[in-house]
């Protein structure tokens, strides 16, 4: 007969497959940003960012529910997604951990609409107003409205596949 900690060790195994899947869809890395009332602004690393609509402009991502930001992030009136270049591996990690000195050494603006804030050295921004969430799941599912975006197109993006990080090779580069 199966213990439970055979089967909570399953769950584990089934999930550690699931999330080594997943891992196999290549990304961009982006970071969340948006002004709190009081205190540090919202920074939180995603690879869930993705393209939703034309018209209108939409975009979306998800944030566990664990995250330590999310309840401020479902009750900003703005927020921006900061596209990583491939020399901002250092910014994905310092938004990749849940610590009050996110923003100690990292250049950012407040000069978008809405006081947004931004990171300059972003491969590309699109300033967002919220548009929708939706349960998902361990995660919120945000959709943004994009009201404004930039690119820098003299950069290369920062990828994420099989738990690592990636940058494009000068072949890579040339898809025809
Ligand atoms: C490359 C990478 C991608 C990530 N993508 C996501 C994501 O899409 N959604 C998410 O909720 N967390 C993601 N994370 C983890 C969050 O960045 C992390 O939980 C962060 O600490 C959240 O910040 P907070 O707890 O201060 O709100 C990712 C981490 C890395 C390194």
């Amino acid at each position: 007969m199966a213990s439970s900690s055979d089967v909570t060790q399953d769950a584990q195994d089934a999930q550690r497959a699931f999330r080594s899947a997943l891992s196999m869809f290549a990304t961009g890395v982006a970071v969340i940003t948006a002004p709190r009332a009081t205190g540090a602004p919202i920074g939180i690393t995603v690879a869930s960012f993705n393209s939703v609509s034309l018209d209108p402009p939409l975009i979306l991502f998800s944030v566990d529910r664990r995250c330590l930001s999310l309840e401020d992030l479902q009750q900003t009136s703005t927020y921006a997604v900061n596209v990583l270049s491939h020399h901002q591996q250092h910014v994905s990690n310092r938004f990749s951990k849940p610590n009050s000195s996110k923003w100690d050494g990292i250049e950012f603006s407040t000069g978008g609409c809405d006081a947004n804030v931004l990171l300059p050295e972003a491969l590309a921004i699109f300033e967002c107003e919220p548009y929708a969430q939706h349960d998902g799941g361990d995660h919120v599912i945000f959709v943004g409205r994009v009201v404004r975006h930039v690119v820098r197109s003299d950069s290369e993006p920062l990828i994420f596949f099989g738990g690592k990080y990636r940058t494009l090779t000068a072949d890579d580069a040339v898809c025809a």
